[in-house]
């Protein structure tokens, strides 16, 4: 079933066909990956095999892996995902690391843009002693961060705003964001797995930094001082957003590379 499902999903253009097949045939037999090998003799039933063909048919169709197992694991947290809300990725990992070694002990943080609550629920499991406030313009993104809020025990604020709209008067240690940063072009262009994700968490316009640029401009005005800003961004974009970063008066502007060794993510602090 494996060999059989790893070559289908290769014919389908999959990036990572061996492991989507031990992830949704593991999922179909009720089964932990390892399980797939120790019990590689097992007799699969009738409905286990029906159930395999569903997933994989799923699959075959470059539905995202996460989105037909329903979670993806971020940082040790088991986040429910569906359609309306971006799939969590390792590279965003960095944004977290990077706040939990530098937001002041206590500070009031942003996560802006929230999605699954990725970001928002690893620091606050991660630094109990941060106030951890997450909005998202998207209601459907919201609720899913709501949901996983719960399931993980997480204490975080959830606010539906567009931007900073819904935060006037609001005054963080530190705002981290995972903004939409591709432009429209490159959404159009990119792997078809992206097609089942909201638009309106990828692409931000037909440029790419529009929301890197409003966060770079608005997060000023809602920093303490000396307050703290860090950014994913994409590989191509390290220049340009340290160019908007700087212009918006922060100082200490660095780019952190991912684990590829590709700039991800521009940091910098207020005067
Ligand atoms: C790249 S996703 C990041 C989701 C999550 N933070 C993560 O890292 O997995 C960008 C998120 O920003 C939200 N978003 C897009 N435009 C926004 C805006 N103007 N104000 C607030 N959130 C916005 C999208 O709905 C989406 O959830």
């Amino acid at each position: 079933m494996l060999a059989r499902t790893t070559a289908f999903f290769a014919s389908k253009g999959s990036g990572s066909p061996r492991l989507d097949a031990e992830l949704l045939i593991s999922r179909a037999l009720g089964l932990q990956r390892i399980e797939l090998y120790t019990q590689h003799d097992r007799p699969v039933t009738g409905a286990e095999r029906d159930e395999a063909r569903a997933l994989v048919a799923r699959r075959g169709r470059r539905e995202p892996v996460a989105y037909i197992l329903g979670t993806r694991a971020f940082r040790g947290l088991e986040l429910a995902v569906g359609p309306g809300v971006l799939v969590p990725r390792p590279e965003t990992e960095l944004l977290v690391e990077w706040v939990v070694a530098h937001a002041p002990p206590g500070a009031a943080v942003l996560d802006w843009g929230t999605g699954s609550g990725a970001i928002a629920l690893s620091l606050a499991a991660e630094r109990p002693d941060l106030a951890v406030a997450a909005c998202d313009v998207s209601p459907d993104a919201l609720d899913a961060a709501r949901v996983n809020g719960s399931a993980v025990g997480g204490d975080v604020e959830w606010v539906l705003s567009d931007g900073f709209a819904a935060l006037a008067g609001r005054r963080f240690g530190v705002v981290v964001a995972n903004p939409p940063y591709l432009s429209d072009a490159e959404l159009e262009a990119a792997p078809r797995e992206l097609a089942f994700e909201p638009a309106l968490a990828l692409a931000a316009g037909p440029r790419g930094d529009e929301a890197i640029a409003a966060i770079c401009r608005d997060a000023p005005g809602h920093l303490d001082p000396r307050g703290l800003l860090i950014t994913e961004i994409g590989e191509a974009q390290a220049d340009g957003a340290r160019a908007l970063m700087e212009g918006a008066g922060f100082r200490d502007v660095a780019v952190h590379a991912d684990l590829a060794g590709l700039p991800r993510a521009v940091s910098g602090r207020l005067p």
